[in-house]
């Protein structure tokens, strides 16, 4: 089924102009960025966004680098988009992820992994809904 997912591009790769390149990744697998801005999120929001993490060891960390530099969060639509997109990011740790995901050739660490991307229906119809209001999602 054609399918929504919502993606972040990460301080680690905004930071390194690395924007381009990712949404190419994501384009010759055949998702389509349906929306996409760049934005700076606040303590608060990153927060928010991470909110089932929050029991995590890693949260404090996880929402300080997501507020530290800009992101780019975007909708990418296609045929079983959200596990398509999973496999073009590669595992979260990079030590893990196959050769020619984004995280094995871009990302520096599990913490600086690059992207985020939504891990389920329900969840990418959260996230989505998170950062983008029905007018600006445009198929
Ligand atoms: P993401 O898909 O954005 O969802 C939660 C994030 O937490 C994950 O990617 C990682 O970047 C981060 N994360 C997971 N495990 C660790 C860890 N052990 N240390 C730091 N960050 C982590």
């Amino acid at each position: 089924a054609i399918e929504r997912t919502l993606s972040i591009i990460k301080p680690d790769a905004t930071r390194r102009n690395l924007t381009g390149k990712i949404n190419a990744k994501f384009e010759e697998a055949g998702l389509r960025i349906v929306a996409q801005k760049r934005i700076k999120l606040s303590p608060e929001q990153a927060g928010k966004f991470y909110e089932v993490h929050k029991e995590r060891p890693f949260y404090g960390e996880l929402v300080e680098f997501m507020a530290s530099e800009p992101v780019v969060v975007q909708v990418l639509e296609g045929e079983n988009a959200i596990a398509k997109n999973r496999e073009v990011m590669g595992a979260t740790n990079p030590a893990q992820a196959d050769e020619g995901t984004i995280r094995k050739e871009f990302a520096l660490s599990v913490g600086e992994n690059s992207v985020h991307g939504s891990d389920a229906p329900e969840t990418a119809k959260e996230e989505i809904a998170f950062f983008f209001s029905g007018l600006e999602l445009v198929g």
